[in-house]
């Protein structure tokens, strides 16, 4: 890797972004799974989203495997962990797949669903161990990145986060999932007067808001969500800056004693590097429907319009891309 960095420099080149490309794989899957939207099935949502990524990735340059994806191979047909993506030429990347985080809000029509993929060096991403499901996860932008502690008491962390900001604590807004399970979690935040978004679903979004510096309607993510989207978000708050603290979440005492008896460690405290090793981080989401962070597909006779961000750690440059894709050109049809 240094090397082709050196190779770059000695001739002038500029390096490759790979995100620029990851951008057209998250266009296919939004625009394939846009179609489904509010039409109550949410397994062709996954499914549509599913065939136009995988598709998508085989045209991107790189000899990619996936580390977070679709599930095992037996259970997945395509996007499975381990599966081969990419057309085999360098570089060796780990990839993070989900094709639609917020398979239940496309499939009823409501803000906020987008496609996310990432990419880091090969061997870099944290591969949760199988069994485990969900973790307890903190994140915030770079000025609070020093700050959090997830062991820390709720008030702590928010007395912290009001400081660093230097905001009033019933200033900060905390985005959670609306769960049974941050009940006790919402009662201490609103004990100490901050303000709370409460979000159906998509905590991988809420994540990037957090991390964002120059977006302010979101302060700081708490609470359990899923495994995969953990590393989603590590991925891209390794770009943005900021930090994500997480611990693995067993769902009952029976998962917790069996992940124990199988030697992982429930204490551990994983941050936004432990998720994600890598020092050549790429990053593309793109909106399927309308939220906070991108506007959704808009369908048009002539093609389609969609709005997708991407970045990358080695610079930090986030960009937003708005595309107009044609689903005809010159009396043929487009490869998007
Ligand atoms: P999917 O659409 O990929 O199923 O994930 C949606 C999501 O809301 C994630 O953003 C979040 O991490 C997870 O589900 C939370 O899980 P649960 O809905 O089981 O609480």
């Amino acid at each position: 890797m240094q090397q082709q960095e050196e190779r770059f420099e000695r001739s002038g080149t500029r390096e490759r972004n790979l995100a620029m490309e990851l951008v057209r794989v998250t266009e296919a899957a939004a625009l394939s799974a846009g179609r489904w939207m509010g039409k109550g099935n949410k397994e062709m949502v996954d499914q549509a989203a599913v065939d136009a990524m995988r598709h998508a990735l085989d045209g991107v340059d790189m000899d990619g495997v996936v580390v977070i994806g679709e599930g095992e191979k037996d259970e997945a047909p395509m996007l499975y962990i381990g599966e081969q993506v990419g057309n085999g030429a360098e570089p060796e990347v780990d990839v993070a797949v989900d094709p639609v985080d917020g398979t239940r809000l496309l499939s009823l029509g409501l803000p906020g669903a987008l496609a996310v993929v990432a990419t880091a060096e090969r061997g870099t991403m944290f591969a949760a161990p199988p069994g485990v499901f969900y973790m307890e996860k903190i994140a915030v932008g770079p000025a609070m990145k020093n700050v959090i502690d997830i062991n820390a008491p709720v008030a702590v962390n928010l007395d912290r986060i009001a400081r660093a900001r230097e905001s009033r604590i019933d200033d900060l807004t905390v985005v959670v999932l609306d769960r049974p399970r941050h009940q006790d979690m919402i009662r201490q935040v609103r004990e100490v007067g901050a303000r709370i978004r409460l979000i159906t679903d998509g905590d991988v979004s809420a994540a990037i808001q957090a991390a964002m510096e120059d977006y302010r309607g979101v302060d700081v993510l708490m609470g359990v969500g899923g495994a995969p989207e953990a590393v989603l978000a590590a991925a891209a708050i390794k770009c943005i800056g900021g930090e994500i603290q997480c611990k693995i979440w067993p769902r009952n005492e029976q998962e917790r004693d069996k992940l124990k008896t199988e030697g992982i460690d429930l204490e551990r405290v994983y941050r936004t590097d432990d998720l994600v090793q890598g020092t050549d981080v790429s990053f593309a989401a793109t909106g399927i429907t309308s939220g906070e962070l991108l506007d959704g597909v808009q369908y048009f006779g002539w093609g389609a319009r969609t709005t997708s961000i991407m970045m990358r750690s080695r610079s930090g440059t986030v960009r937003y891309i708005q595309a107009r894709h044609k689903w005809r050109k010159n009396g043929r049809s487009v490869d998007i």
